[in-house]
């Protein structure tokens, strides 16, 4: 079986982001399960012009290249006035370039979620607000996603130095990862996809009135 492949997306534009520390550790409890790991950071998405405007055309290739290759991701945003950062929203958005896939969105993907915030409440909320943007992407949310409060915690030298946000962190990889490599596994997976790949051409091709 092949290392599955854990995209992880989010952070803010400060060079120090708690949000991007966050989702580092937890690609690094991925790459511990036997991943490999590739990073869409803050600097990453503060380049992304807003999509759908001219400039977007030729911008995010190289992340939506990666979410169609990956076999799970990871999703990390501050809460910003209580729900999703627009600059991770904006990244999310370019996702739907993918909508005419063979595999659409992150359909069968399971995802990893972390929030953080100046405080505990918005983290629910951008925990929940995330979990929705999921499902609509067809993916799986994992079940124990990671709320940190950014006022408590530090990080250095890749990890958290609150040793139990550090293994929530760490978690969430896991979980993607485990979920990711059972589907790789399961050669029912294998089938299914075979015939889900073949359902979404054939309605692709009814959508676009291809003959034949
Ligand atoms: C525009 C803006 C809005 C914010 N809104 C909230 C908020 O509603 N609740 C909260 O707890 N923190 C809020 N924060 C704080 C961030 O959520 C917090 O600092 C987060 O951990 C991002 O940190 P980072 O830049 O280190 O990744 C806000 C920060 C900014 C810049």
């Amino acid at each position: 079986m092949r290392a599955p492949l854990i995209v992880g997306i989010g952070g803010t534009p400060r060079p120090t982001s708690t949000t991007e520390c966050a989702l580092v550790t937890a690609l690094a409890g991925a790459k511990a399960d036997g991943a490999r790991t590739a990073l869409f950071g803050g600097a990453y998405l503060a380049r992304l012009p807003l999509y759908l405007t001219p400039e977007s055309e030729s911008a995010g290739w190289e992340m939506i290249e990666a979410v169609r290759k990956a076999d799970g991701l990871i999703i990390a945003s501050p809460g910003y006035h209580g729900t999703v950062s627009g600059m991770v929203k904006n990244a999310l958005d370019y996702l739907e370039a993918t909508a005419g896939d063979p595999r659409p969105y992150l359909d069968g993907l399971p995802v990893g979620l972390i929030a953080t915030a100046f405080g505990w409440q918005a983290t629910g909320g951008v925990l929940t607000t995330l979990r929705s943007i999921i499902h609509a992407l067809r993916g799986w949310p994992t079940p124990y996603g990671a709320a940190i409060n950014a006022k408590t915690v530090t990080f250095a030298d890749g990890g958290c130095t609150d040793l139990e946000v550090n293994a929530q962190l760490c978690r969430v990889g896991r979980q993607v990862t485990e979920h990711a490599g059972l589907r790789l596994r399961d050669p029912a997976h294998a089938r299914l996809e075979r015939e889900s790949l073949r359902l979404n051409l054939l309605l692709a091709e009814g959508e676009h009135g291809v003959a034949g």
